[in-house]
């Protein structure tokens, strides 16, 4: 059962929110210390990437990648090139609007094809392609892939428990909100 009611913060204030996201550009070391400063396990980034098989990204978030990947004008080598030539026709140098699917073709619908998208070095933001690059995180991408996604609702529900849990109030600390981007 997923757990209901947590209770948090009377304050909420974005720059804090921002200061404790990974950036997109975070490579695979910086990932693993990010997600073990709050607890959270190699095994947990591999699953909570899988958040991406929902939802967009802007072409700004990956505009170095494609055009100034090391300040020369280049791509990232990491991201397969027909799917660098494709996400180039959609977004130009400079683009600051369009966006685009994090999991083609089923990115509004919750299922493992993030695996095999970051599988076949189609992942999006350089934080997908890192998975890539630790044998453990390697090994969770792959097997999700060959396997359809076998453990990866489980694994999913058992990871964002935790993910919920971080520096969670307790007894008459903060409050349990009615609505979720309210305080009361
Ligand atoms: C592992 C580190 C992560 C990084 C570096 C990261 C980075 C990002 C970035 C840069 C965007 C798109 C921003 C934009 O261009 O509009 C995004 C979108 C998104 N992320 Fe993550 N993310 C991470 C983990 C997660 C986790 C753990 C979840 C959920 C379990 C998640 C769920 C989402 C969703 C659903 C969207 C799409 C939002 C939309 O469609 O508007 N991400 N993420």
């Amino acid at each position: 059962m997923f757990p209901t009611g947590r209770r948090d913060g009377r304050v909420s204030i974005a720059n804090e929110a921002l200061f404790n996201l990974p950036p997109p550009f975070a490579n695979i070391t910086v990932l693993k210390q990010q997600f073990a400063g709050v607890g959270l396990s190699v095994k947990d980034l591999a699953v909570l990437s899988g958040g991406h098989t929902i939802g967009i990204g802007h072409c700004t978030t990956i505009s170095d990648r494609l055009y100034n990947f090391t300040g020369k004008g280049d791509t990232d080598p990491a991201m397969d090139p027909r799917y660098a030539a494709q996400l180039k026709k959609k977004c130009k140098p400079g683009n600051s609007k369009t966006v685009v699917a994090m999991d083609p073709g089923s990115f509004k619908s919750f299922d493992e094809d993030y695996y095999t998208v970051v599988a076949k070095r189609r992942g999006l933001f350089q934080s997908d392609a890192a998975l890539l690059d630790d044998a453990e995180t390697r090994d969770y991408v792959t097997t999700q892939s060959r396997t359809h996604g076998l453990t990866f609702a489980l694994d999913f529900a058992e990871s964002m428990v935790k993910l919920g849990n971080i520096g969670v109030l307790t007894g008459e600390q903060g409050e349990i909100r009615k609505r979720c981007a309210f305080v009361n």
